[in-house]
């Protein structure tokens, strides 16, 4: 319904209006594009779309259907840094979304949260873009010496930038992080907690280096796409936010449980309605 009534718009203000209000009309158009990384994370949120249509772009698949009318298009990202990186910027420049959510399963990195609680991510970090001191042969690592390298503080060389070493944050989109907040009354099966996530395509078990980054950089949990995705989404200036379960957290023997995916894509589920309810009332 809403999609024939933009379509409608559009063909309207391309006979009578000014260019400018017609692209205004066609970005009023774009889906929200909702992305998980693994089929336990995206099929469960592709099978509740209405008049679901898979397509494959390269290695990537993308379900395209409506939710309250409105299109929605869930992107199956595939795991990491890279692979959640070229999905955002094909979904960027092939579906033109009005907003991305970036969702899924991470690993605990504060204490407080259980498995099964979610993390609105206020903004995500990269974990993995760092510079090593220098060390002579003989002398070791210690991951808790190295130093934050920021990739887009320049466009020299990050290493010799004295400038890089703050950790970059990707903040979330304010609209879509309140409508987050404001659905929580929904999910009974753990807490909501706005927090900060940590991404790289490495799986931390050393608590050690956890509570370095949980006391250094303020993350929530770790995982490996959102940071990668809020990056892409930034540099297309779509508004974005990375909404993440707890599927384990080695903090507090919480033990890992992949269900929890689908806990994080319903609750995913009812933050879209909220959007659509909010900005293409019918
Ligand atoms: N560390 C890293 N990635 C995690 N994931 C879930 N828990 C963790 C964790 N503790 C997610 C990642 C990736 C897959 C391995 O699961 O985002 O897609």
């Amino acid at each position: 319904m809403t999609r024939k009534l933009n379509l409608a718009l559009l063909v309207a203000c391309n006979t009578f209006f000014s260019p400018l209000v017609m692209a205004q009309q066609s970005v009023a158009a774009g889906p929200i594009v909702v992305q998980g990384a693994m089929p336990v994370e995206a099929e469960r949120f592709a099978q509740r779309l209405d008049n679901p249509r898979e397509t494959q772009i390269g290695g990537w698949r993308f379900w395209h259907g409506t939710v309250d009318g409105y299109p929605v298009v869930v992107s199956e990202t595939l795991k990491g840094i890279s692979n959640a990186a070229a999905a955002t910027a094909i979904a960027a420049t092939q579906f033109h979304p009005v907003a991305i959510i970036n969702q899924g399963t991470a690993g605990g990195h504060d204490p407080a949260l259980k498995v099964y609680d979610i993390v609105l991510g206020k903004y995500s970090v990269s974990l993995g873009a760092f510079k090593t001191p220098k060390k002579a042969a003989g002398e070791g690592s210690d991951s808790r010496q190295w130093q934050p390298m920021d990739l887009l503080a320049s466009k020299g060389s990050a290493g010799e930038d004295k400038n890089a070493h703050t950790i970059r944050q990707f903040p979330a989109d304010a609209k879509l992080l309140a409508l987050a907040e404001g659905v929580k009354g929904s999910y009974t099966q753990g807490k909501v907690v706005e927090g900060v996530i940590g991404s790289a395509d490495v799986w931390n078990s050393e608590l050690d280096r956890i509570d370095y980054f949980h006391a250094n950089y303020h993350t929530s949990v770790e995982e490996m796409e959102t940071a990668s995705a809020a990056q892409i989404a930034a540099a297309f200036n779509i508004p974005f936010v990375g909404i993440r379960v707890l599927s384990n957290n080695m903090t507090n023997q919480g033990k890992y449980d992949p269900q929890t995916g689908l806990a994080c894509q319903d609750y995913v589920y009812q933050v879209v309605k909220a959007y659509i309810a909010q900005n293409a009332p019918r």
